[in-house]
């Protein structure tokens, strides 16, 4: 585990609420320390480059002719106009590409975990040392803390940009091209991200939570997520899976049923998640059943239809998703 770091500029600067959750200058893994290390060198350097010009400007302007003849001198205009920003930017350069490396990361990840940006939500596929697929979920990544995890990041509609500030910077997804990041999350923590580029009508509801774990908590975590769903148990329950199957199993997945859809979001744990809809609702059976009946006013243009459901019907589906923990 790493000491946080910037702690002296932390300490000088009240920490915000969401400072831990989504702030790229609160580092919490590897790559974003990295990030944040640099940001801060060329703001600092940036800011005393610009008092210094902005000193020689005004000596240049108002100063006494002896400093303004010195200032108009050849080798002031050689040294201070070309030599030393050749100098710093090729400083800056290299600073920079030493970073790059570390970005890709080396050696076998803990976790492979391959992230699909979907219009509007986000596929999240756990993959074994093969790439075989263990099991699908979605708007939810769970990472083991302290160790590097590959997110190999892909799309197959538009370009989408993953991106968890506390993590790592943005990378985007890219139609026909697959892009890897190296993330290491310092120690458990939930961390917000959302989608960085704009991908049509609900790009602003594109967001998706990482939770690290501690990797005995991950373990286990899989292992439960690799179950298929639960069996209902009771009379309302099996109402309400067998309503889903008339109405949802089409376009959704639940392990265990015939449901085998592909084009939504996989439900076999849904119940477990902790926000619907892409992070744009809490998870609850009151907000299932809205989300079911008002997908389209709540997110306009998203490709599930609103369903027109008796309420009896409609609770039942509601009861039953949540129920599949
Ligand atoms: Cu996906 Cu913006």
């Amino acid at each position: 585990m790493h000491a946080p770091r910037h702690s002296l500029l932390l300490a000088l600067s009240p920490q915000p609420a969401w400072a831990d959750v989504q702030s790229a200058l609160h580092p919490k893994g590897d790559i974003a320390a990295g990030i944040a290390d640099m940001s801060w060198v060329m703001f600092i350097g940036a800011a005393i480059i610009f008092l210094l010009v902005l000193v020689l400007l005004t000596a240049a302007m108002y100063g006494p002719p002896r400093l303004r003849g010195l200032l108009g001198h050849r080798g002031i205009i050689v040294g201070a106009g070309i030599a030393f920003p050749v100098a710093v930017l090729t400083a800056l350069l290299v600073y920079s590409l030493g970073f790059a490396p570390s970005l890709a990361g080396a050696g076998t990840p803990a976790a492979r975990i391959e992230v699909r940006g979907e219009m509007w939500w986000w596929r999240v596929r756990y993959l074994d040392h093969d790439g075989q697929v263990l099991f699908e979920t979605a708007n939810e990544i769970r990472i083991p803390s302290g160790v590097p995890v590959e997110l190999v990041l892909r799309s197959d509609n538009v370009i989408h940009s993953f991106w968890v500030p506390n993590l790592a910077g943005k990378l985007d997804m890219v139609p026909g091209h697959v892009n890897r990041l190296r993330v290491r999350a310092e120690g458990p923590g939930v961390f917000r991200g959302q989608c960085a580029e704009y991908c049509g009508a609900q790009h602003a509801k594109m967001m998706f939570e990482v939770q690290a774990l501690s990797p005995a908590d991950f373990e286990a975590w899989m292992t439960s997520q690799r179950q298929p769903a639960m069996e209902p148990s009771d009379d309302l329950l099996r109402v309400g899976r067998q309503q889903f199957m008339q109405a949802c199993a089409e376009c959704h997945a639940v392990r265990g049923t015939a449901a085998a859809g592909t084009r939504g979001p996989d439900l076999t744990h849904v119940g477990s998640r902790r926000s619907l809809a892409a992070g744009v609702l809490p998870n609850n059976v009151g907000t299932l059943a809205g989300w079911i009946a008002g997908s389209q006013h709540i997110k306009p243009g998203n490709p599930m239809p609103s369903f027109k459901l008796p309420a009896e019907g409609l609770r039942a589906i509601a009861q039953y998703l949540h129920s599949l923990q």
